[in-house]
């Protein structure tokens, strides 16, 4: 018996890692850097006696979040933890990974729904009950969150973001790593870690085709992109993921400047950098190099710490090394991220025997309380843009109920589900039908023709369109922003017969929504919400619940607007920030401004806001100023509003956007009430990174602007002093 000094568990992690991998030969640290697919004890026994591998992935295979497989098992886990355990000479555990994104056996809405709640603690504990039930079925790597910036929506991978906005992306990145590594963490330690990706710039895929090529200069990555990454990494995010997209010349996999100066070095990361799905590998395709050898070299250099699937570390790094090409500090110092990430889970003080950790979701169902927190999150992703008056509808009145989503179940999970069950997803028919009093018809939708007759004997139609999940998420890009086809004609069809026509259309993406805004006397838009989806939309329809979703992404009026988004910045003709409807013409064949702003959705209360003030108009940088506004609920009906604050900054030494969203508050009035709602604003949040790529805080004028949408604000006067 070998004394194992690592498995002393009062020693550091990092302390415990280097012990361990000083035990190691060449080929079981490079081991450590391999991650496998679906690895088998039986299949895999000899990788594992070797140490071959130190991460299974339990996945379909490439497209995983479009191809559902039989959801993961927590026995199956053990057994194989068991049996990695044993084989390997020197004890070494498996970190289990899967794509538990926004839900697991309970799916909480896509991601972009999550930020469209503008609620990062309701996204935060979404997300932390998803990965108390992963973890209960072993997995120890959880692939999210996902922060790529977006203002592209034909890229399908916008429904994994949070939309365009790099605060807003910000807040909700933060959220979700508490979420994920709080899963379990009573004890102040986590059992699964996080992962931020893709890093970075993977959301201006050109073209927004999937996997397409990145142009972008270091301003631009500092000041939009980079910035949920840096906001994770401090929230303490313990993995990292590698995009698959080049940024200016070179691939993500191959990027020392970004993986190792910025993000290890700027910024202090001392976590797991993975690859993503081949993506060292993949380096031969970019053609930046000329062989899976040269691959392995780039990658390693890089600082990719883990080959995810391609093999190409297993079979080239030991050669590389002994040939001296490939320093072997640069694989010990990686094998070690990954071993303290190992001990930092826990993984090697585990018994992995049935029980040890619980009962399985599969086996218990979801409790009330995760039910709970899907119904939740399903309201705040759900957005009003249009309402005549028609919404709320009477519990009483006669319905007639028609569309592709009457009585769908597994798209209103959304891309990027693998554990959730279609078949056990209430639909919005039998949702409405929990709640409904009066006469409520439907049909499916399938013959236009005949829902055209039913809807006629109702009061009201109510017509639920929507993309299929599989249209969003990877490799699963629209050349159209528009409805699948067929969906507008068949809505037109049914407005022909009706007066009263509520239209939801549920997405993975903005769509161009401008026949469904006129044919409807109401809107709902939802991004696909989860497993209680379903009831929450019925809830918002009858007026149980308010609508709560506010848009975190610009809608373009039509395809040929994007990329279009809150950040458009001044340009050398302004586009004039102050004034509502101040986008002038760009376009000969269309005019010019977004459909809905960022930000813009209301629920049943109307609310309006005083001009904002802020008590001492100037401030002295690494002070804070205060800016308070007049909040009223002018309507009938109590409810909640999103107020928004604004930052522009008239001169700068690089061209800045007209508006960024620096901060928001919720409120909640009784109908005629009022209240005065202050932001606190430091210096810093009026800071930037500066013409030689440094972060730095001008004294002069600044504008402050609160507002309930991007396109509705009213500024105010800062002056910043020394
Ligand atoms: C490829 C995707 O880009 C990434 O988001 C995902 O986590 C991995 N595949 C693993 O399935």
């Amino acid at each position: 018996m070998i004394f194992r000094p690592w498995l002393d568990s009062t020693l550091d992690p990092k302390a415990r890692a280097t012990l361990l991998r000083a035990e190691m030969t060449l080929e079981e640290k490079v081991g450590q850097l391999d991650m496998s697919l679906n690895v088998s004890p039986e299949r895999d026994a000899e990788v594992l006696d070797r140490g071959a591998t130190g991460t299974s992935i339990v996945a379909s295979g490439e497209w995983a979040g479009n191809i559902a497989d039989g959801g993961v098992r927590a026995a199956s886990v053990r057994a194989l933890q068991r049996e990695a355990m044993s084989r390997h000479r020197l004890g070494v555990p498996l970190l289990v990974a899967r794509d538990v994104i926004h839900g697991h056996r309970t799916v909480m809405p896509i991601p972009l729904g999550g930020a469209a709640s503008f609620d990062p603690e309701l996204h935060e504990a979404g997300l932390k009950a998803a990965c108390e039930q992963a973890i209960l079925d072993e997995i120890s790597w959880a692939f999210t969150p996902m922060m790529d910036i977006s203002d592209d929506p034909r890229w399908g991978r916008v429904a994994e973001s949070f939309g365009e906005d790099p605060h807003l992306s910000e807040v909700m990145a933060r959220a979700a790593v508490r979420g994920v590594q709080g899963a379990g963490a009573d004890d102040g330690s986590p059992k699964i870690a996080a992962c931020m990706k893709h890093f970075v710039g993977y959301g201006l895929s050109r073209g927004g085709r999937d996997y397409g090529s990145v142009e972008v200069g270091e301003n631009t990555l500092r000041n939009v992109h980079l910035r949920p990454y840096k906001a994770a990494v401090d929230a303490g995010c313990l993995t990292l993921m590698a995009a698959f997209n080049d940024i200016d010349g070179t691939p993500m996999h191959a990027n020392r400047f970004l993986l190792r100066d910025v993000l290890r070095g700027e910024w202090g990361f001392e976590g797991v950098v993975t690859a993503d799905w081949n993506g060292v590998g993949e380096l031969v395709n970019h053609g930046v190099a000329a062989d899976s050898r040269e691959a392995a070299r780039l990658g390693i250099e890089a600082g990719v710490d883990v080959d995810m699937l391609s093999g190409v570390y297993v079979k080239h790094l030991p050669e590389l090394v002994r040939s001296g090409e490939v320093p072997e500090a640069l694989v010990d110092e990686a094998c070690e991220r990954v071993l303290a990430l190992k001990f930092r889970l826990g993984l090697f003080e585990r018994e992995w025997s049935d029980g040890e950790r619980g009962v399985s979701v599969w086996e218990t169902g979801a409790s009330f309380e995760d039910v709970e927190l899907s119904r939740r999150t399903a309201l705040s992703a759900m957005t009003l843009l249009k309402n005549d008056g028609i919404l709320p509808l009477s519990p009483e009145e006669s319905v007639h109920v028609t569309g592709p989503f009457a009585t769908e179940r597994d798209s209103l999970l959304g891309t990027w589900c693998l554990d959730g069950v279609g078949e056990e997803t209430q639909s919005i028919v039998e949702a409405l039908t929990e709640l409904h009093e009066g006469t409520l018809t439907w049909d499916d939708g399938r013959f236009a023709d005949f829902a055209a007759r039913k809807v006629i004997h109702a009061n009201t139609a109510l017509v639920l369109l929507g993309e299929h999940r599989l249209s969003s998420g990877e490799a699963n890009s629209l050349a159209a922003l528009t409805l699948p086809a067929g969906q507008v004609e068949f809505l037109r069809q049914i407005r022909a017969q009706h007066e009263r026509v509520v239209t939801v259309v549920l997405s993975g993406r903005p769509l161009d929504l401008s026949s469904v805004l006129e044919l409807s006397n109401a809107v709902v838009f939802s991004f696909h919400p989860g497993s209680k989806g379903a009831l929450a939309l019925a809830q918002v329809l009858f007026g149980v619940e308010e609508p709560l979703g506010r848009l975190p992404v610009t809608l373009p009026p039509s395809t040929g607007h994007v990329p279009i988004s809150v950040r458009e910045k001044r340009t050398s003709r302004p586009l004039n920030p102050y004034v509502q409807d101040g986008w002038q013409r760009r376009y000969v064949d269309a005019p010019t401004p977004p459909a809905f702003h960022f930000g813009a959705g209301s629920g049943y209360a109307t609310f309006s806001l005083e001009p904002p003030r802020i008590e001492y108009d100037r401030v002295a940088i690494g002070e804070k100023a205060q800016v308070t506004c007049t909040v009223r609920n002018s309507g009938e009906r109590a409810g909640r509003t999103l107020v928004q604050l604004y930052l522009s900054d008239p001169a700068a030494s690089v061209t800045r956007p007209w508006r960024e969203l620096i901060d928001f508050q919720w409120v909640s009035l009784e109908p005629g009430a009022s209240t005065d709602l202050t932001f606190t604003v430091p210096t810093d949040a009026v800071g930037y990174w500066g013409r030689e790529n440094t972060w730095q805080v001008d004294t002069g004028e600044v504008h402050l602007g609160v507002g309930l949408s991007a396109g509705e604000i009213d500024w105010a006067r800062l002056e910043v002093t020394k």
